[in-house]
């Protein structure tokens, strides 16, 4: 079966000058459907700029310089920014790291969230009220009734990322992006994160790619991993191969912590 994500030789520099700092170097990997494979690696080896070049919402410093981004079979990388509008956000979210910059202070988190709906389906205004409540229960926020008329600073760091989440697969992703989705939570809120991404795996068959530094969140929920270092790919495969053989040193020295 074909992947639902298939990126081959991917390579993206700072700036297009012949001597141009390398980023990402080839890198190739695919995800499957319904599947959950971890991007992993030390800070700055180019994680995040691999989902912002799938999605393409690269830095103008930053250039695709060779490579596909195959989604269903199409290379994302090559369609018209029109059709690549629609792609985004409906076909492909992204979770980004940085949370609180990603809500607007001065609105409910309902209406954000019905911002997102309103621009990529044709649902009536009932419809999507009816679809907001339905996301915020979908990662499991108590009381979505109550939630949706809060603003952002009235939530906590869990929940305010609980409804990151919700706001990404309001239009129903087939892939989900998370970058760093549980980094500034505690314990208890990551392992709530970790079960509504496990939830949206097996109950609406979404398929996710989750950057992470945390390898028990790996070893936890990834079917599979890649693993980055100063932008190429060293090891990828099945989790439970990864993590009983790692052959790469910063693998190992990451199992080893685990252990
Ligand atoms: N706009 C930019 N201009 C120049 N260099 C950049 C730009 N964005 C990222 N980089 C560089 O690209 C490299 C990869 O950055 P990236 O943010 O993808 O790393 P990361 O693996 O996500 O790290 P972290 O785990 O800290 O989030 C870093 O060396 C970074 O300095
Ligand atoms: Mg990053």
């Amino acid at each position: 079966m074909n992947p639902l994500l298939d990126i081959k030789n991917l390579s993206v520099t700072v700036g297009c000058q012949a001597d141009a700092k390398s980023i990402l170097d080839n890198v190739s990997f695919s995800v499957g459907k319904g599947r959950i494979m971890a991007l992993v690696g030390p800070s700055g080896s180019g994680k995040t700029t691999a989902g912002m070049a799938i999605l393409r919402l690269l830095d103008q410093a930053l250039i695709v310089r060779s490579g596909e981004v195959l989604f269903e079979n199409e290379d994302i990388l090559a369609v018209p920014a029109q059709r690549m509008r629609r792609v985004r956000g409906a076909q492909i979210a992204m979770v980004f790291q940085e949370p609180l910059d990603a809500f607007d202070p001065l609105f409910t988190i309902g209406q954000q969230i019905d911002e997102v709906l309103a621009a990529h389906t044709d649902l009536s205004s009932q419809e999507r009220h009816e679809r907001v409540l339905e996301v915020l229960s979908q990662v499991q926020l108590p009381q979505p009734g109550r939630v949706v008329r809060r603003y952002p600073h009235q939530l906590s760091g869990g929940q305010r990322q609980r409804v990151l989440i919700a706001q990404s697969i309001a239009c129903r992703p087939k892939l989900l992006i998370a970058d760093e989705p549980t980094s500034n939570l505690d314990v208890v809120a990551q392992a709530g994160i970790m079960d509504v991404l496990r939830a949206l795996k097996n109950r609406a068959g979404v398929s996710i790619i989750l950057i992470t530094h945390d390898l028990g969140m790996v070893a936890h929920i990834a079917d599979d991993a890649v693993v980055l270092c100063e932008g190429r790919v060293v090891e990828a495969g099945p989790i439970g191969d990864l993590m009983t053989n790692p052959r790469h040193p910063y693998t190992q020295a990451m199992v080893e912590v685990f252990r």
